[in-house]
């Protein structure tokens, strides 16, 4: 595989951040520096990077797991089981999050070792919606959805979100699709309203929809059509 696309591959770096680190040099092969991004690696060669070995040619693994509440989106952490403690899976630590969910938030959440696809998942230029459902302490109100569609202004980030689709369902829940994963979007976009979210749970990604058949807690591997769905 070329060594470009064997980095691309890691979750932390884009194709840009690639390019840029092959260029200055960083990038050893069999300990000599590496500057052509097509350079073919074979499983004979050992790749280097800041002193660590990257594996290349590990096939790519794909996961939907129906993340319970109370179990932390991350891979590791100090005090609360995480998402990926939940998975029987040999080499987790190659894995990590296609998007996070908040600690009390249930549903699909995707998890691989391929990051050129997470971040296909996860940047809005590719509009992959992340579908939730929305339970609230106060009635939801019909001109929410005038608000959401417009997008709302985030102080602390300077930014406004993009436009969000909000389909009230009954009076306390509404199905709301966003196309980005700003830290607490949901319950900061009701908050505007002061309408706290008592309930929220991810039920769709893109065209990914979470498996009924999981329970909270369980996973499956996706299907090749999910896979290229994204
Ligand atoms: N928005 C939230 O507020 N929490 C989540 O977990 C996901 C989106």
């Amino acid at each position: 595989m070329r060594l470009d696309r064997i980095l691309s591959n890691l979750p932390q770096f884009n194709r840009q951040a690639v390019r840029q680190l092959i260029a200055s040099g960083q990038v050893l092969i069999d300990g000599q520096c590496c500057r052509d991004p097509r350079f073919d690696v074979t499983v004979f060669n050992r790749v280097e990077l800041d002193g660590h070995a990257i594996q290349a040619g590990k096939p790519a693994r794909y996961f939907m797991l129906n993340k319970p509440m109370g179990v932390v989106s991350a891979t590791e952490h100090p005090a609360h089981k995480t998402v990926i403690d939940l998975l029987n899976e040999p080499d987790k630590a190659e894995l990590h999050l296609a998007g996070r969910l908040d600690l009390n938030t249930s549903g699909l959440l995707l998890i691989t070792n391929d990051g050129q696809w997470s971040r296909r998942v996860t940047q809005p230029v590719s509009k992959q919606a992340k579908v939730y459902w929305v339970s609230t302490e106060q009635p939801i109100e019909a001109h929410y959805v005038d608000t959401f569609a417009a997008g709302m202004y985030f102080e602390f980030e300077d930014l406004t979100t993009l436009p969000a689709m909000l389909e009230i369902v009954a009076p306390y829940n509404a199905r709301l699709s966003l196309y980005e994963g700003r830290y607490h979007q949901v319950k900061r976009m009701f908050g505007h309203f002061q309408n706290k979210v008592i309930g929220l749970h991810r039920e769709r990604v893109g065209n990914i929809m979470l498996d009924p058949q999981l329970a909270p807690g369980e996973y499956r591997t996706l299907t090749p059509d999910e896979i290229a769905s994204v």
